[in-house]
């Protein structure tokens, strides 16, 4: 069932400066979901992610590292791909700023800008962060120092190319003013808007002299493209904006959501919507604004000796703990914690306890009262039946809410609130008491609710952990596409008793010892 509508997902392209750790991870692994999500929902989803791979600090990482940058970003691109293979990361393209058809468009990206008189040539003086890539006036620094990342800032001047960012302040006003929600959560838009937009725009300085690692400004070569310009344009580029096909252009642009970090808002907020104006493009539909895995001492960083890579997580604990772990800790916009005990006991209490351990006593249950056959849909239901029923239904409507909306850990948590009640339906009903008392029309109602919960769960979980789901689905004997639809949920279904047999199968998750995981994350973190 394809409705044909489109649905353009976006992740920022990483800058490829050293291992990918799980905050890349997340925020991939979150629009991922996403598009499956949006794939359930019979759209044609597609999911652009990449890497940043020119600037300074990538030229010096090559340096350092005894090899050009063009070698060093190839084979960091080597490892993105094996890392999103790895964590099933369903892409549709990965964009590199590298590439010759990305490079072309910038080049014609910046005439446009140039013959449009939006950008301009002039001398540039101010406070440059290297790390950051970025310029800041006096005032913005903080004590003296970078806003965004505290390190030192050196004075620089320079002749440059500046993108006269005023000229578009009051449609950028206007557009905020038509479109409230733009930006999610509402408390990073109020940020940018009071702080950085209603103070009005300094033009930007959009070329830079100091390195030459990027695209040259054609026929003034000794500028290059000042790197933001060069990524935010990825998200047409990669779609054949300024090439000879731009079908896919057409067929998804605006992007309908947009995933970054907390960190660069200002540029996706600012910038992004100005240069799509210029360029006379529609404006993405939504921004959404994510926020920081951080660890007890505050951010992941190598020195401090806790820093956690996804390749660690998934083999030792396997790919959907790993992608459940991240996408439920960080609730919406929020900052979210890693620490190893926060991890095992988040897998020992949500996956084995309640996930795991429901799906195991049922299809036990179902073995030893009925042979491994699922009773049929019964015509009359007990009190307990219809109040568990009404609580599922208007359950499902709240995550196909969230899911609408791209809160991944608010479904989640939704997702979690029917395991939990339908934990509780098992010991409210007493089925060993029901089938010792011989009721056996009642055992059947019970038994057929729990795995038509369990079914329900299966799909509500597969955009999150698609293994889970379809281990959930196979030991529930169910293999019918209709049954493991997303529109399947609001039915209750009637099973075929030669096709549903439910089999007894390995524990979907097995339970972690907390001191020995602990001691291992730690030891991990310190490597
Ligand atoms: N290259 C730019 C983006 C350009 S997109 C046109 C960039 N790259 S980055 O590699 O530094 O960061 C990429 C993303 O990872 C950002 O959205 C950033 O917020 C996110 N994260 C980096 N560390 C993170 C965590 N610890 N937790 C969650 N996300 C984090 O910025």
């Amino acid at each position: 069932m394809c409705n044909n509508k489109k649905y353009y997902i976006t992740t920022p392209i990483y800058y490829p400066s050293g291992k990918f750790h799980i905050g890349t991870a997340y925020t991939t692994t979150f629009a991922n979901t996403i598009k499956k999500y949006r794939q359930m929902r019979g759209y044609d989803a597609y999911l652009l992610t990449g890497l940043d791979e020119h600037g300074q600090k990538i030229q010096d990482v090559a340096l350092s590292r005894g090899k050009t940058p063009q070698e060093h970003v190839d084979e960091m691109a080597d490892a993105a791909k094996k890392l999103w293979s790895k964590m099933n990361i369903d892409y549709d393209d990965f964009i590199r700023t590298t590439d010759k058809r990305h490079v072309k468009a910038v080049e014609k990206i910046f005439e446009k800008f140039m013959e449009n008189g939006d950008i301009y040539k002039g001398e540039y003086e101010g406070w440059y962060c290297v790390p950051c890539e970025t310029y800041f006036t006096p005032t913005q620094l903080v004590d003296g120092k970078c806003p965004d990342c505290g390190r030192e800032v050196t004075k620089m001047k320079e002749e440059a190319y500046f993108f006269n960012m005023k000229k578009y302040q009051d449609r950028l006003v206007k557009f905020y003013e038509e479109n409230p929600n733009f930006i999610e959560p509402a408390f990073r838009k109020n940020e940018l808007f009071n702080n950085f937009i209603k103070p009005g725009l300094e033009d930007l300085c959009v070329t830079r002299t100091t390195f030459d690692w990027g695209i040259k400004v054609k026929g003034d070569e000794k500028h290059v493209i000042y790197v933001w310009l060069d990524a935010l344009t990825n998200y047409i580029t990669a779609l054949g904006y300024m090439s000879d096909d731009e079908t896919k252009l057409e067929k998804y642009w605006p992007a309908d959501l947009q995933i970054v970090g907390k960190d660069i808002i200002r540029f996706y907020g600012i910038y992004w919507p100005i240069f799509l104006m210029a360029l006379d493009l529609p404006m993405p539909k939504k921004l959404f604004a994510h926020g920081w895995i951080m660890m007890k001492d505050g951010k992941m960083s190598k020195s401090k000796g806790n820093v956690i890579y996804p390749e660690t997580l998934i083999d030792r604990y396997g790919l959907d703990a790993t992608k459940y772990f991240l996408l439920k800790e960080l609730s919406i916009g929020q900052d979210g914690l890693f620490t190893p005990e926060g991890f095992v006991e988040r897998f020992n209490s949500d996956l084995c306890n309640d996930l795991g351990n429901l799906l195991n006593r049922t299809i036990g249950m179902i073995n030893k009262y009925f042979e491994g056959e699922i009773p049929d849909k019964p015509n009359d239901l007990t009190s307990l039946d219809t109040s568990l029923e009404k609580f599922v239904l208007e359950e499902i409507r709240i995550v196909e809410k969230e899911m609408d909306e791209a809160h991944v850990s608010n479904a989640l948590e939704e997702i979690w609130k029917i395991i939990s009640r339908t934990n509780k339906y098992i010991d409210e009903t007493t089925p060993w008491i029901l089938f010792k008392e011989e009721r056996i029309d009642e055992l059947k109602n019970v038994m057929y609710h729990l795995v038509e919960n369990l079914r329900k769960t299966a799909i509500m979980v597969k955009p999150f952990m698609e293994e889970t789901a379809c281990k959930m689905f196979n030991q529930l004997g169910i293999d019918d596409n209709r049954l493991t639809a997303w529109d399947s949920l609001y039915e209750y279904q009637q099973y075929k008793k030669e096709l549903n047999v439910v089999k007894k199968g390995e524990p979907l998750f097995v339970r972690l010892d907390l001191q020995e995981e602990v001691e291992f994350l730690k030891n991990e973190m310190k490597k």
